[in-house]
């Protein structure tokens, strides 16, 4: 029993004060809280605590007839914490509660019989009392004064200040919450709340055997999903243990602080619910599952939920990823998650090319699976993430002492249960070099992304403008000619046109450029495998994108103009690409490094870059036609 190996619960217990108003309530109606050898209690009598907090009796929750035994607050009778005989009900106002012989806690009903037990046994001055916590103890009444038996280590459907849920890793004793079959019937429900204490500990809502919510690992400062618990713990210290013997979540409430209990509803909602005693009545805290968000696992293994999103498109995927199931994501069935677009480069455990990419503000992901070391710090765990091709994901363990944090978890497992949540946390992500790219931990992401986006987009309108009105428009008309009889020249190498004077004839497509390259067809067709449809890295509207390697310029991206849409337009647009391609040189732009134009084919070769979005080499169709 964990209490015997917990010698400062009572002093977790003194720190739960008596209120007056109850106090001065109860003194007129001088109960006891005290049941001895002696005594019994009978159906209509009470044991009251101390301080009157709370009280023991029996009562008939609404089913006809049918009667329990339970300790309610003493100022809202509804307001029941603790039932004995949940699955067992009285059928008459006749059952009593005694201590027996073997110095157990008996509940004998009007035939005799034993409905229920505390399976204890004890000395034979064992006194039961109801303590000011709301705690039923049983104890010796020898000089130890050991606690035999007591209700908080029995939870119903209620945590009060000073229980605790978990587990005693020694024993394997197990202490959760148990909704109440409905409203009115406390029999045992479907929903539990329980401390998953496997990975990092984490409070986890099941109905029957199947995750429906979770607060998220614990990090020192509160559940990671929970962040609201910072705006109340000016009220509870919130205790999560973890230790050889036990791993355990419970709360206190602070001096000063009103009655508070955290229910499990026979609805499956858990609830933080605080005492007002101006309107004299419970204010809810918190209430979990939240939103949609909360479902346990809505967007399936790697996809992120975001609450905010408009309603039919809370579910994403993380970074570098896309749907598993495109077809049935696209019809909201987000169950199948998202896959890696792009596989990890998993290194010799010494040098990889993979990186992390930080998602910020989020619940972490479900830690069941998660290893953990409190030990290192988030940089050692990065390290040790990396060195790892089986590690996922990596985060701090401990928040506590403010900055980045320290420890660390490490997922190797699907992520589940992704969420973004006000004031969450970062989450580093294993990504493929590829898809690192540019969005690197953005420090100020929105000006960075503006920028990144419109300044090479003003560049171009303003370049359009500027050529439509320039002397160069006439050169390109003529261009436009050259593209429409496209010359017979076959090179077999890349070769450089030089700059050639406006005049000299046939013109050339390369007349702005400084010195730009041509491609023969033959050196395209090695490159890419003969257009070879592994080859192909995408896909436009007009045009197919590959991946190849072409002598002389390495790793490319060729963009094949689709035959079947040659249009005159289209081929317009190609040369203006071209044209505009070649003369501007921008972080955010792609090179164009040649082009080919044989055979009608109509094809330009870019440097190939890792980290940059398809749409760069599409570009051309997309932003110019
Ligand atoms: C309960 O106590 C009363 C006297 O206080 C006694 O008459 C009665 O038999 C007791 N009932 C049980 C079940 O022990
Ligand atoms: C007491 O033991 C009986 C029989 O082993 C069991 O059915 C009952 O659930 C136990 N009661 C409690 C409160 O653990
Ligand atoms: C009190 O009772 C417990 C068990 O019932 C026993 O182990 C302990 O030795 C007793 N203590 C004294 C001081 O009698
Ligand atoms: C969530 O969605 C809303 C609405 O689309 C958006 O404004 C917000 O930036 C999103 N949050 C995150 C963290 O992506
Ligand atoms: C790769 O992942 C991103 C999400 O980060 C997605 O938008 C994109 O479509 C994916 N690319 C491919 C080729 O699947
Ligand atoms: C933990 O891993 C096991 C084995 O891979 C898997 O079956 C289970 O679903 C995982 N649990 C969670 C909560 O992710
Ligand atoms: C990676 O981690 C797994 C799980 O802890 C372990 O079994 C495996 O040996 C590790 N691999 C390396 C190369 O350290």
């Amino acid at each position: 029993m964990w209490s015997k190996n917990q010698p400062h619960l009572h002093s977790l217990l003194l720190i739960v004060v008596p209120f007056l108003f109850v106090s001065t309530a109860s003194a007129a109606n001088p109960e006891s809280d005290i049941l001895d050898k002696g005594r019994n209690i009978t159906d209509g009598e009470t044991l009251v605590s101390p301080g009157g907090s709370f009280t023991l009796g029996f009562f008939p929750p609404g089913v006809l007839g049918k009667r329990y035994l339970g300790i309610w607050f003493s100022m809202d009778e509804d307001a029941i914490c603790w039932v004995a005989n949940r699955d067992h009900p009285l059928t008459d106002a006749r059952g009593v509660l005694v201590i027996s012989d073997t110095r157990s806690l008996l509940l004998i009903d009007s035939s005799g019989q034993v409905v229920w037990s505390s399976n204890t046994t004890g000395t034979a001055s064992t006194t039961v009392q109801l303590l000011e916590s709301g705690n039923l103890v049983s104890r010796d009444g020898n000089a130890s004064g050991a606690i035999t038996w007591q209700s908080f280590d029995h939870p119903s459907n209620t945590l009060l200040p000073g229980m605790k849920i978990g587990k005693n890793l020694w024993t394997g004793e197990e202490w959760y919450l148990t909704s109440w079959r409905s409203a009115d019937d406390p029999a045992t429900g479907n929903f539990r709340y329980i401390t998953d204490t496997e990975g990092v500990p984490q409070n986890v809502m099941l109905d029957g055997g199947k995750r429906i919510y979770r607060t998220g690992p614990w990090n020192g400062l509160w559940f990671s999903g929970v962040t609201e618990m910072g705006t109340y713990s000016d009220m509870f210290i919130y205790r999560l243990t973890s230790s050889p013997s036990e791993i355990t979540y419970g709360y206190v409430a602070k001096a000063g602080t009103p009655f508070s209990r955290l229910v499990l509803t026979d609805d499956g909602l858990f609830r933080r619910l605080v005492w007002d005693t101006s309107s004299r009545a419970w204010k809810i805290f918190f209430q979990g599952p939240r939103d949609i968000c909360d479902q346990y696992g809505r967007c399936g293994a790697f996809g992120l939920c975001n609450a905010s999103a408009p309603s039919t498109s809370f579910c994403s995927c993380v970074r570098g990823f896309s749907p598993a199931s495109p077809v049935q994501w696209k019809m909201r069935d987000t169950s199948n998650g998202c896959r890696r677009n792009v596989t990890l480069d998993c290194g010799n455990g010494i040098s990889t090319t993979d990186g992390f990419v930080v998602m910020q503000g989020v619940k972490l992901p479900d830690t069941h699976n998660a290893s953990v070391d409190a030990s290192i710090t988030l940089e050692e765990c990065r390290t040790r993430c990396l060195a790892n091709c089986s590690c996922l994901a990596y985060a701090p363990l401990d928040l506590k002492g403010g900055g980045t944090g320290t420890g660390c978890i490490i997922w190797r497992e699907d992520l589940m249960d992704l969420r973004h949540v006000d004031g969450g946390q970062s989450l580093f992500l294993r990504s493929a070099k590829s898809e690192l790219g540019e969005a690197q931990p953005p420090k100020s992401f929105p000006t960075g992304i503006v920028i990144g986006v419109t300044v090479p987009l003003v560049t171009i309108i303003l370049a359009l403008v500027a050529f439509w009105f320039s002397p160069w428009r006439r050169r390109w008309n003529r261009e436009r000619i050259l593209v429409d009889n496209p010359p017979r020249v076959v090179h077999n190498a890349p070769r450089v046109v030089d700059n050639v004077a406006p005049d000299s004839h046939p013109p050339n497509l390369a007349l702005l450029t400084t010195s730009f390259p041509a491609v023969g067809l033959p050196a395209v067709v090695q490159a890419t495998g003969n257009f070879s449809e592994a080859n192909i890295i995408g896909k436009g509207g007009f045009s197919v994108i590959y991946k190849g390697e072409l002598d002389g310029y390495g790793t490319v991206a060729v963009k094949r103009l689709k035959q079947d849409s040659l249009s005159e337009k289209i081929k317009g647009d190609y040369a203006r690409e071209i044209v505009l391609m070649s003369r501007f040189t921008h972080a955010n732009l792609v090179k164009l490094l040649c082009y080919c134009q044989e055979n009608a084919e109509c094809i330009l070769v870019y440097e190939f870059m890792r980290n940059r979005s398809l749409n760069l080499y599409i570009f051309g169709n997309h932003c110019i036609a």
